[in-house]
């Protein structure tokens, strides 16, 4: 018998695909050039004969390759897109005349059912075609990636050696084939995982490689301290803005806003703010959420909020949370924020838990602590740590070029485990990594760099890849 239940759950799980055209265009990244005639009119100067041009119209070069394998994938996207709406249609077609059959078998003969194979065979030949050019543009992804990667290399490289304005419009280039990709990436994605803001998952199951943005805005390897991302709950007119901060010491002192991320790499921020000397922050573990910077500060030790709306700060001492205890790599890191699809957490280390974490909730309105939960990991071991749909997950180093989220705790439960899911890092150390829900990715501040991390989880309920028809 053909099972009417399987088909319900492939079905659900292709509309989810199907939808993915007509919500993703709200949150489509705006690819126009900021302002009409956006080129560089920097100041005209020849440069030195030990200039290696040479390299910038490799960059340039490469770019236009790319830019042109990004524009074929796109095209390929939309038809996906297309496709799967047909085959949704094909299945709720079907799904209903099994119905049907399976109400009232006496009125349908052999060749009836004969019939409905042959067609339930071809739905599945689709869907393992669509399959396969699916895979096919996930292998693209990467070599376009390797080459982009090469890419930023060679332009960091020539920014620290030569002047910015001449490697400028080359960066300019290279901004375009970076938006490019991540704009086919995200839609890729889409397809795969519709479900931005869910939690209808078990956990996280697999981390990509890193995406490597950029050298920070200091252009400065030795900002070793500092973090990076996106607004996790932004407010209007800042869905898509971008903040950084960084630092030679564990210091908080300073943070810029980004329009986007466009302008996140060409460094044009449009806003920087100072912290108030009295307000300097330490740890670099914060984050940003509704507009509002959310810190560690040691006088007094506790946790502190700047909102950008008001301009006013805010602090709490939690008595219980101990100066002794920091993450593996870094000084001060006492205090960790972290915020998921069901608000904003810290977590911290006691003495009275002799130095194992302890998760906290945290109510926004009040800036109060809601509810704790004890976990069994210590906290020196662990790298850093983050949440999603209110799970701790800790991360730990393995080797020079892996780190490893090695444990998980469930606040809804209260279950630990201990799980594997390696990942590599792209340079040696890193001060902060969080999880942001409004793109389901991680963030990392790896000495100096923009690193940030595509995640996978195990779907159970609704599976993401159809699996072969089942035929009796
Ligand atoms: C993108 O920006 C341009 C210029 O600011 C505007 O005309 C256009 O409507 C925007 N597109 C979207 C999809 O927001
Ligand atoms: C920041 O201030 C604005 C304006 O008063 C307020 O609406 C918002 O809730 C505040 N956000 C936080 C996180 O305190
Ligand atoms: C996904 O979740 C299911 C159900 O909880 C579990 O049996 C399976 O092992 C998980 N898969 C991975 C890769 O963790």
């Amino acid at each position: 018998m053909i099972s009417t239940l399987y088909f319900v759950a492939l079905l659900s799980s292709t509309m989810a695909w199907g939808r993915v055209g007509l919500w993703s265009e709200g949150s489509a990244r705006n690819e126009t050039e900021g302002g009409s005639g956006d080129r560089c009119s920097c100041d005209a100067f020849l440069p030195s004969s030990t200039f290696p041009i040479k390299d910038l119209v490799a960059v340039e070069q490469t770019a236009g390759e790319i830019s042109h394998k990004l524009e074929l994938e796109m095209g390929k996207l939309e038809d996906y897109e297309t496709k799967l709406t047909a085959y949704a249609e094909k299945i709720i077609k079907l799904t209903a005349e099994i119905e049907k059959m399976e109400k009232n078998p006496d009125a349908y003969n052999d060749a009836d059912v004969d019939e409905m194979k042959v067609q339930i065979k071809q739905v599945e030949a689709l869907i393992k075609e669509l399959q396969l050019s699916i895979r096919g543009s996930t292998t693209v992804f990467k070599s376009l990636r390797v080459q982009i990667t090469a890419m930023v290399g060679t332009l960091n490289r020539l920014e620290k050696t030569y002047d910015k304005n001449v490697v400028l419009v080359t960066r300019r280039e290279y901004v375009k084939v970076q938006l490019q990709l991540e704009e086919c990436e995200r839609r890729h994605q889409e397809l795969f995982n519709p479900n931005i803001g869910s939690c209808t998952h078990t956990g996280i199951i697999k981390v990509s490689k890193p995406i490597v943005s950029h050298l920070n805005a200091h252009l400065n390897s030795g900002y070793k301290y500092g973090g990076w991302g996106k607004d996790s709950k932004p407010i209007p007119d800042r869905e898509s803005m971008y903040w950084y901060s960084g630092y030679t010491s564990s210091s908080i002192v300073d943070i810029r806003f980004y329009t986007n991320y466009k302008n996140l790499i060409l460094r044009n921020q449009f806003q920087h703010h100072n912290l108030h000397s009295s307000w300097i922050g330490t740890g670099n573990n914060f984050i940003i959420r509704d507009n509002t910077l959310y810190y560690q500060i040691n006088n007094p030790f506790g946790l502190a909020k700047l909102n950008f709306t008001t301009m006013k700060y805010e602090s709490r001492v939690i008595a219980r949370a101990s100066t002794r205890f920091s993450y593996s790599n870094s000084p001060n890191q006492n205090f960790d924020f972290a915020a998921d699809e069901s608000g904003l957490w810290v977590t911290y280390a006691t003495d009275v838990s002799s130095g194992r974490m302890v998760i906290a909730k945290i109510n926004e309105p009040s800036f109060g602590v809601e509810e704790e939960w004890q976990t069994s990991v210590y906290k020196p071991g662990v790298s850093n740590a983050f949440m999603v749909c209110g799970v701790l997950y800790a991360v730990r180093t393995v080797d020079i070029q892996t780190e490893e989220i090695f444990y998980k705790y469930d606040t809804k439960t209260k279950q630990e485990s201990y799980i594997s899911v390696p990942f590599e890092r792209f340079q040696d150390k890193f001060s902060n990594l969080d999880y942001n829900p409004t793109d389901q990715k991680l963030y990392m501040y790896n000495d100096g760099y923009y690193v940030n991390y595509h995640l996978w989880f195990n779907h159970t309920a609704k599976a993401t890849v159809a699996p072969p028809f089942l035929l009796s």
